[in-house]
């Protein structure tokens, strides 16, 4: 998403400064070419060389340095960046922009710029609940600007409350988001992920390989597209997105419930879990001991929640998975057509770097009305906005 993107860094005064190296980390590792604009105050927390090293770019603290530059730096910084970060943004930068002071590089430049601006505060928690402050924020946000709120916890000042500033991935998401079209707002989307567990007995159980990064990144995207997204997670090691509902569950019938049971308003499904298709006929209530030489499990049918979904489908866009070792177009198209959906998402996982357990995948969309689609070999996150584009046209279509 930040592939080849100009975003301004623009950093104030405060302790947190040093997190500001890890969002710049962030935001380099995803592409993006990072322009730093420090305070003096920042400067003093941690060296502009710092930035300059990690960033590969001048860092910028004057507004009248005439030997850095050859343009005019408030204006070329203000016109070059597509994102405007400010983080951490001290009280002092908050009242200032608010009151439309523009008297340093940060200030002229966040004045002169039309990109949209996140602003990241982080101060003492009574400075925060100043109702000065809380003026001033709210200012911000009437004017257009997107303020995140602060983390609480302890405080370099030894206080305990709100003010920290949130965890450098929080706030690269929240800039994802506001970097993201809205083309999903007003969407109600359901995802699934992860793998399901069919118990066996306490300590055993049936299941695959699935880390739930598919479905993980999919919801991802949604909300960031403006979709109010829930998410239904077999067990997995993953955080849950900022802004996602997630209902943690286990088993099949776990999840067939959980999605059976908020289907009211949801507009898109998205089937991106490794649903086990068949689940021991009795679970032991006991760890089960090793009497025999040889052991035969009797396995049944779990429900199939797609299948399901798609004949109940009530003008709700239907997305599923199809996870395949041969015959891949044949069998997603086979599903696709069975399971009554819109769209399938074939992965070949015989291919490296593909399906289960990879950051990466490597699919094809196959369409109800016979298109396919082939995509190269692109990371989960950039698979996730490349099916997006096709559910929010789908969405669209499907709207009275
Ligand atoms: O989680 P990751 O490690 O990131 O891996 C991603 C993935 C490989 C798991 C994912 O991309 C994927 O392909 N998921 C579907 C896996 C699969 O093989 O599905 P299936 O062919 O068994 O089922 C087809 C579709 O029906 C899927 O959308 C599945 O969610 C759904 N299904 C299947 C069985 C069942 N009982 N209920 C279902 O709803």
């Amino acid at each position: 998403m930040f592939q080849g993107k100009s975003i301004v860094l623009g950093i104030s005064g405060g302790i947190a400064v040093y997190k500001a190296v890890e969002l710049l980390r962030l935001f380099t590792k995803a592409g993006a070419d990072v322009h730093i604009i420090m305070t003096k105050n920042a400067c003093e927390f941690v060296t502009p060389l710092t930035f300059q090293t990690l960033s590969g770019n001048p860092v910028h603290t004057d507004l009248f340095n005439l030997s850095q530059e050859q343009e005019i730096d408030h204006i070329s910084l203000a016109d070059r960046a597509d994102l405007f970060v400010l983080a951490p943004a001290t009280a002092n930068l908050v009242g200032k922009i608010a009151q439309g002071l523009a008297d340093d590089l940060l200030t002229t430049s966040i004045m002169a710029t039309k990109a949209p601006v996140l602003v990241v505060p982080a101060m003492n928690s009574n400075m925060y609940e100043n109702p000065v402050y809380q003026r001033n924020q709210k200012q911000l946000v009437e004017f257009g600007y997107h303020v995140m709120e602060p983390a609480s916890g302890s405080l370099a000042c030894g206080w305990e409350g709100k003010g920290k500033l949130p965890d450098p991935v929080e706030i690269f998401a929240v800039a994802e988001s506001v970097f993201t079209p809205k083309d999903l707002l007003g969407c109600h989307v359901l995802v699934t992920a992860g793998p399901t567990r069919e118990a066996i007995d306490p300590v055993r159980y049936v299941s695959n390989y699935s880390s739930g990064k598919m479905g993980f990144a999919i919801a991802a995207a949604a909300q960031q597209r403006g979709a109010q997204v829930l998410l239904i997670a077999g067990p997995t090691d993953l955080t849950v997105p900022v802004g996602v509902r997630c209902i943690p569950v286990f088993s099949a019938n776990e999840m067939h419930a959980a999605v059976f049971g908020h289907l009211e308003n949801i507009d898109v499904v998205v089937k991106a879990a490794a649903v086990a298709d068949y689940k021991p006929v009795d679970s032991m209530p006991q760890k089960m001991k090793k009497t025999t030489d040889e052991l035969t499990l009797h396995l049944e049918k779990t429900p199939d929640i797609l299948a399901e979904l798609g004949k109940q489908k009530e003008g709700r866009v239907l997305v599923g998975f199809a996870a395949e070792t041969e015959r891949l177009l044949a069998h997603a198209a086979e599903k696709l057509q069975k399971k009554n959906l819109d769209l399938i998402v074939a992965n070949d996982i015989t291919q490296e770097g593909a399906g289960f357990d990879v950051d990466t995948n490597i699919v094809r969309f196959l369409h109800a009305n016979g298109r396919v689609e082939e995509l190269e070999k692109m990371s989960k996150a950039e698979v996730a906005q490349q099916l997006l584009n096709q559910v929010a046209l789908l969405w669209k279509l499907k709207q009275p």
